[in-house]
């Protein structure tokens, strides 16, 4: 699909990588409608890159309905859909004060899996009633998974389930919105230089940037907006998850 002109929305887009997609999304001439938790950060985003920035959290159903029907107000149905709202959570099943919250996994798989197929079911019911481009294609939907969805660490049960859950549909999703144009595409991040990733200790960060084969440092957010325009790009890629890694295996902790 050429995204010059047509509708957007990036979920998570006030930050990381979804921040740097909605701005690559921007600068190909994409009307982007940046939907985030955090109003503030949300607004600036799309103030720089004259889109629109909504307040909201994607694991409220009748909330997400009102965010992307202001969307399609302001520019019309979304063709395109890219899905980076996400938490990265950490708990062992059991610690030594006993067996792990169970809020904390309903609340990582809410977010990251529902919130994220919330999004999909509304913006693929929009993008079916638009009119056909070339090749057929009405709609781009791309989620982020992690490559903790397949090689998940100690602490990772609520993240990795989340994340498989993630790369999971993508095929079926694929499969069913096949008839309408619409592709479903999915990204497994390695090890990125987000503030997801800013939040551990330098050392840490250090040392897992070193982890990575080639290159020996954390994945640019740009890297990431740059596979997402790719994937965009090219009507042929379908129903696939990505790794997007240096070659990286996690190891169990
Ligand atoms: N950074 C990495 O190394 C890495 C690796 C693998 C996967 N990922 C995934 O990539 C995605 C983007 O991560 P990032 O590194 O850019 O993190 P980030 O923290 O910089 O950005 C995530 C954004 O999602 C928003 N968000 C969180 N919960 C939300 C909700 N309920 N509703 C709406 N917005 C919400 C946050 O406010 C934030 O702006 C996440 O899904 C993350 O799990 C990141």
């Amino acid at each position: 699909m050429d995204v010059q002109g047509k509708a957007a929305i990036v979920t998570g887009g006030a930050s990381g990588l979804g921040e740097a997609t909605a701005r690559a999304l921007a600068k190909a001439g994409a009307k982007v409608t940046v939907i985030d938790l955090k109003a503030e950060a949300a607004l600036k985003v799309a103030g720089e890159i004259g889109g629109l920035g909504l307040a909201c959290d994607i694991t409220d159903g009748p909330a997400t309905e009102a965010a992307i029907k202001t969307a399609r107000e302001k520019h019309g149905p979304a063709r395109i859909l890219v899905n980076c709202a996400g938490v990265a959570t950490g708990a062992r099943v059991i610690n030594r004060d006993g067996p792990a919250p169970l809020d904390g996994f309903a609340r990582t798989v809410a977010i990251n899996l529902v919130g994220t197929f919330n999004t999909m079911r509304l913006c693929a019911w929009d993008m079916s009633t638009l009119e056909p481009l070339a090749d057929g294609e009405r709609g781009f939907i791309l989620n982020t998974s992690s490559i903790a969805a397949f090689e998940g660490q100690i602490g990772q049960c609520a993240y990795s389930s989340s994340k498989s859950g993630v790369a999971a549909l993508t095929l079926p999703a694929a499969r069913e919105l096949a008839k309408f144009g619409v592709r479903v595409l999915c990204i497994a991040p390695g090890l990125f230089a987000t503030p997801m990733m800013f939040g551990l200790p330098p050392e840490v960060q250090e040392s897992l940037g070193s982890k990575t084969p080639f290159p020996q440092r954390l994945g640019r957010p740009e890297e990431f907006a740059a596979l997402v325009m790719t994937m965009a790009g090219n009507v042929m890629l379908n129903g696939e998850v990505v790794r997007l890694d240096g070659g990286v295996r996690l190891e169990p902790k």
